[in-house]
């Protein structure tokens, strides 16, 4: 081990002077120079540099590397607008401060991040810790720190005392300890005493993360290569920093609309008749569905960009069929390129045309995945992923409308590695915007962001042949910033009922890293439900950003009808749900589109001090979830149990979604139901204990959701009015909702061609309801020219729209009225 050197920072005489720890950790004076910056500090030792820059008020990026500069400013995560954006910095004796943060780099050698009334944010416990070209930071961590994110790590939501390693890795068969899996995505968020950060460790090599495994009162970061290059936000609020992140790296791009239908896989439906069939039958039985997927099977020979035609003798006949049906069809398009050498492959032979493979020694280097030997593009050069983008024409042509990229972390059929080896050369080429000079790059470096490149490419390519449609690209393997380019889901699952309970916790972390939009298969990928699992897995899955059933091959069918009528009903039923609610999913992904909000959200994203000591809500209730921003999900945290559970919401009015039921936990001192059990409170506790059909789903008061009439797939009209469902707040509470839409396919909404709609309303001690619609924006025509105001409880008498009264109808959940749709501002009063 050789330590070589760490910095400190300390006043002296006025400047800045910097002693050097040296090896090992014996302190020396040093010849320093250290300098305040415009935009944060610069501090050099004989060996070291720390440097630290305000990107935003609330957004600082920490450096340190070997002394001068380093070779590169670059990053594959982070936009280079946000990479290269600084804030002018007031310059303090102990380091510098923004509006909203102070830095310090104490004679302790700690930097110190702290909001301006002086709470330390994140601190230093040790100088870093360097060996050989490795490094570990060393944060400090009170007992009260709560970690989440760090994408699709398993586990529980809060990571605090776990540890990880980033590694992509191919894991059939993961369980809830195993560890990594297939995603790197090094950010995480730390919460304490109801203050949020965020740290994006921005190193693509093998990275570690400990929080407070190894000990309770620091948690710790570490490479052994690359650059020590972090990011370090702050919120105070959660939201903030998901939001930052989202600055930082790039949301989630607004996702076509037929993507939030229900989607239809397996490995693999083949023949041909077998996908029609599936089709046919999910029509038949009147089950709303969107999309079809097509695993390997479609291929010769398991060959990337190949069609077998004697199982498909008419893709595009079936993709057109399809389509006029109102299925989508996504195919998917693996990177490994089969090694056929005489000119039979046209992947191949273009490939190895235009040098676009990996190289091992100077040649193309061969592994085995399901084609066989096969080469792998070099992803990271920009000429190859040009190449690879043309290879979607044909498809493109034929009517697919979007692409599966998996097995990209690369997976090999290679023990024990399962990838490739470290001495596999990837050519960096034509990154120059991320920051990235022209140079060869071994394969540890380059390992994690293979997939992420992969995807990338898959979408430029795809943008390059249809410029205005938006993409719908879906990959296993990713890093931090893989959103721009690509949703995801968890990989290869099992059917059991704790990796159904795995999916809550699991989408909600990579939600909060970036990855606002995913899915986890639904059924389980390995083994074969039983038919209670498949049903439960089903009625969750409807309220998940991604609802894919996806089954391996050799197991049973999984499609929603196996398991007999009474089955098929519930499943069916949650199926439709979700498509009633459709314009509330596609309003909330238009929301994550802008904000990297997730799609499904903790409950502390939207409720942060839900707890008297800020702790997160959803560590007591860890089945539970945001759908939107609206709607609570309160599903088992043991779902195959049967035993009653508490569901915990935040203080309150809420309504049940079902019955419309109001349920005031507003308390006789507003104590909300962690307090119960610490008896502070004269609040009955809720307990759920859920029949095979039932899921316990909750409104908050105070919401307005945008809902439709049934539709088979999102391609078909909605025939009838727009409803606004008015969960109302209790009186001289907030009350909002919004809806937006557009012609869900292109980026026409960009020139303007989309439709939003604001709502407000509030309720007076005496119980009338007034419910504003605001002046609308954009030149989109939406589908409805009717609106229906439902008023969950209502028992009004008279609804009015200025001087005109409007007709009253009971419904099964309060009272609504109908009414014109118009983009002009209106106000309708019910008492
Ligand atoms: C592995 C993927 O994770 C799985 O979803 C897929 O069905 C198989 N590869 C076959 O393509």
């Amino acid at each position: 081990m050789r330590y070589f050197g760490a910095l400190s920072l300390a006043l002296a005489s006025g400047a800045f002077s910097v002693a050097l720890l040296g090896a090992p950790l014996v302190a020396q004076t040093a010849p320093a120079s250290s300098a305040h910056t415009a935009s944060g500090l610069e501090v050099s030792g004989p060996q070291l540099t720390l440097r630290v820059d305000a990107l935003r008020d609330d957004v600082v990026r920490v450096r340190m590397f070997p002394n001068g500069h380093p070779a590169e400013d670059a990053s594959w995560a982070v936009l280079p607008t946000a990479r290269t954006a600084r804030v002018k910095v007031t310059a303090t004796p102990e380091g510098f401060q923004t509006s909203k943060l102070r830095v310090s780099l104490g004679a302790d050698q700690k930097l110190t991040v702290s909001d301006l009334a002086g709470n330390v944010l994140q601190q230093d416990v040790l100088p870093v810790q360097w060996t050989e070209d490795g490094f570990r930071v060393f944060k400090q961590k009170t007992e009260d720190d709560h970690f989440f994110g760090l994408g699709d790590k398993m586990g529980p939501l809060d990571r605090a005392g776990e540890a990880f390693t980033m590694w992509n890795t191919d894991m059939f068969g993961f369980q809830e300890s195993t560890d990594p899996i297939y995603k790197s995505v090094p950010f995480f968020l730390e919460m304490h005493g109801g203050r949020t950060i965020g740290v994006l460790f921005d190193n693509t090599f093998r990275t570690f993360f400990d929080f407070g495994r190894e000990r309770n009162d620091r948690y710790v970061f570490s490479a052994p290569k690359g650059p020590l290059d972090y990011y370090v936000m702050y919120g105070p609020e959660p939201k903030q920093v998901v939001e930052d992140y989202a600055w930082l790296t790039g949301p989630t791009p607004l996702p076509p609309l037929w993507s939030l239908g229900f989607q239809q896989s397996r490995y693999s439906y083949y023949p041909q008749s077998m996908v029609e069939d599936v089709a046919a039958h999910l029509r038949r039985d009147k089950i709303p569905t969107d999309v079809l997927w097509l695993d390997i099977d479609f291929q010769y020979k398991n060959r990337p960009f190949t069609v077998d035609t004697t199982q498909f003798p008419d893709m595009k006949g079936l993709l057109t069929g399809l389509e006029k049906n109102g299925f989508k069809t996504i195919l998917i398009t693996d990177l490994h390129i089969a090694h056929v050498t005489d000119g039979s492959y046209a992947p191949y032979t273009t490939g190895h045309a235009a040098d676009a493979f990996v190289k091992e020694k100077g040649a193309e280097y061969v592994g085995p995945v399901w084609p066989g030997p096969a080469v792998f593009p070099d992803f990271t050069q920009a000429a190859s992923r040009k190449w690879w983008g043309t290879n979607f024409k044909e498809f493109l042509d034929d009517g697919a409308a979007g692409f599966w990229n998996d097995m990209n972390e690369p997976a090999v059929f290679r023990y024990p590695s399962k990838t490739m080896p470290d001495d596999v050369e990837h050519r960096i080429g034509g990154n120059e915007a991320q920051g990235f000079s022209t140079r060869t790059a071994m394969h540890p470096e380059i390992h994690n962001v293979y997939g992420m490149e992969n995807s990338r490419a898959t979408m430029e390519g795809l943008l390059t042949l249809r410029p205005n449609l938006r993409t719908f690209v879906m990959t296993r393997a990713s890093y931090a910033g893989g959103q721009r380019y690509a949703v995801t889901w968890t990989g290869d699952n099992s059917s059991t009922w704790n990796h159904l309970r795995e999916t809550t916790p699991q989408l909600l972390n990579l939600g909060l890293s970036g990855f606002a939009m995913s899915g986890a298969d639904v059924g389980g990928f390995a083994g074969s439900p039983s038919a209670d699992l498949l049903t439960k897995w089903l009625m969750v899955a409807a309220f998940q950003p991604i609802d894919r059933d996806h089954s391996a091959k050799g197991t049973n069918l999984h499609e929603p009808w196996v398991d007999g009528p009474e089955h098929e009903a519930i499943r069916k039923r949650y199926i439709e749900e979700r498509y009633k609610l459709m314009p509330y999913l596609y309003t909330t992904a238009e929301e994550m589109s802008r904000t990297g909000l997730p799609i499904t959200r903790p409950l502390f994203l939207e409720f942060p001090h839900a707890t008297t000591d800020n702790h997160p809500l959803d560590n007591d209730g860890p089945g539970e979830f945001m759908f939107g921003p609206k709607v609570l999900v309160a599903f088992s945290p043991s779902p195959e149990e049967v035993a009653p559970y508490v569901v915990h919401l935040p203080s309150g009015l809420w309504y049940d979604y079902w019955t419309g039921k109001s349920i005031d936990r507003r308390g006789p001192m507003g104590a909300a139901d962690h307090e119960i059990r610490d008896a502070k409170s004269e609040l009955p506790p809720i307990l759920a204990q859920p029949k095979l059909d039932e899921l316990p789903v909750y409104v908050k008061g105070g919401s307005i959701v945008p809902m439709a009439p049934l539709v088979q797939s999102t391609s078909e009209k909605p025939n009838g009015p727009l409803t606004l469902r008015i969960f109302p707040p209790a009186p001289g509470e907030a009350c909002d909702g919004d809806v937006y839409t557009d012609d869900g396919l292109t980026f026409n909404f960009r020139k303007g061609e989309f439709f939003r709609q604001h709502f407000t309303c509030s309720v007076t001690p005496e119980g009338a309801l007034t419910v504003s619609l605001q002046e609308a924006e954009g030149r989109y025509k939406p589908w409805w020219t009717e609106l229906r105001l439902e008023v969950v409880g209502s028992k009004a008498a008279a609804a009015t729209e200025g001087s005109k009264s409007l007709a009253l109808e009971s419904t099964s959940l309060g009272k609504a009225v109908s009414l014109k749709a118009t983009n002009k501002l209106r106000t309708v009063v019910l008492r």
